[in-house]
């Protein structure tokens, strides 16, 4: 019998060009409208989870700090359907890292929980394909889902997994991440989207234009075209916000710095940058541009007022296993 079972994964970020934002009305974190996003290379998460028969709870140590709590809640659900699918009983200790500055604001649960997904799975010792990772992953974030692939990857409205679209070498382009200031407080995606569905007399046109704009950036996207790609993009951002704009109380994740930078953005690519914008859940500014022209793209956000950072990403690959153990003794 096994007392002890280990796997590390690395699982990287991404960033939504089409918005995943609402759920179904079911349970089990089924997405109401499709999403298509990109996996980035710059920044990732590594997790390390280890079933150990000397454990008598369920530990989460972030950045090497313990965490408890509703963020713990969380991983312990994941785990316990691990542990269900595995017929395992075995309490385990989660260690989590971000290679990036948990304090940006950035830290999406995206990387978070592809990278438990995957690293718990192996642990248990379940040999699961990429798609059933990416389900589990889904039922505790449905981002995370997107991040067991590289490169272009879409969730589709009420999927358990999601597909990947596009290899992360298939065409050369950056995403280029302005940090800003902290903006309002935040408040977390889950808890967004249901005051959206309950709330926000925008949240049918949402649903009824999420498709049709995903099938733009789809076609878009096959046919290599970034103005129509970024159309679609910006189309999704701004509904996604007057969606949270009209939602009671109002949901505000957009800061005076993001609008400058959105308007330098906007007045940069009628002068000829080809550069799109896109926000989420936070007031930091992604923008999508050809590799080609990253370098401009950073230098022009580095120059603007109320930007901290700058972080230059290209395509990112999957979600991979970086080490695994198993050790016997009296379980
Ligand atoms: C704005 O995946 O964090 O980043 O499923 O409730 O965990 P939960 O939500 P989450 O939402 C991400 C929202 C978004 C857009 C996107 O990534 O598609």
């Amino acid at each position: 019998m096994l007392s002890q079972r280990c796997a590390t994964a690395i699982a990287h970020s991404n960033i939504a060009l089409i918005k995943y934002w609402g759920k179904q009305p079911r349970p089990g974190n089924f997405p109401a409208v499709p999403s298509l996003s990109l996996t980035l290379d710059g920044l990732f998460t590594r997790t390390k989870v280890e079933f150990d028969a000397s454990l008598d709870e369920d530990e989460l140590w972030l950045d090497e700090k313990q965490v408890t709590g509703a963020q713990l809640d969380r991983v312990k659900r994941l785990l316990d359907s691990v542990r269900e699918s595995a017929s395992l009983e075995l309490r385990a200790r989660v260690g989590s890292a971000n290679n990036f500055p948990t304090a940006s604001g950035l830290a999406s649960s995206a990387s978070g929980f592809a990278a438990l997904a995957l690293a718990a799975t192996h642990a248990a010792g379940l040999n699961w394909p990429t798609h059933a990772v990416s389900a589990l992953a889904r039922a505790s974030s449905a981002s995370a889902a997107r991040s067991l692939f590289g490169g272009w990857v879409a969730l589709d409205k009420d999927a358990n997994a999601a597909e990947p679209v596009f290899p992360e070498n298939a065409w050369d382009v950056a995403l280029v991440i302005a940090v800003t200031d902290k903006g309002p407080k935040a408040i977390g995606s889950t808890e967004g989207m249901n005051r959206c569905s309950q709330t926000s007399s925008v949240y049918p046109t949402w649903l009824e234009q999420g498709p049709l704009l995903f099938n733009q950036a789809r076609r878009a996207l096959e046919q290599w075209d970034l103005p129509a790609l970024g159309q679609a993009m910006e189309a999704s951002t701004w509904l996604m916000h007057a969606t949270m704009l009209a939602a009671q109380p109002a949901l505000v994740y957009l800061a005076p710095a993001t609008l400058e930078i959105i308007k330098t953005v906007r007045e940069q690519r009628s002068a000829g940058l080809p550069a799109y914008f896109t926000t989420d859940a936070g007031p930091h500014v992604k923008v999508l541009t050809l590799a080609s022209h990253a370098k401009q793209v950073c230098d022009l956000l580095r120059g603007l007022r109320g930007v901290n950072e700058v972080i230059v990403c290209r395509p990112g690959p999957d979600a991979r296993i970086e080490s695994t153990t198993a050790q016997g003794g009296p379980a």
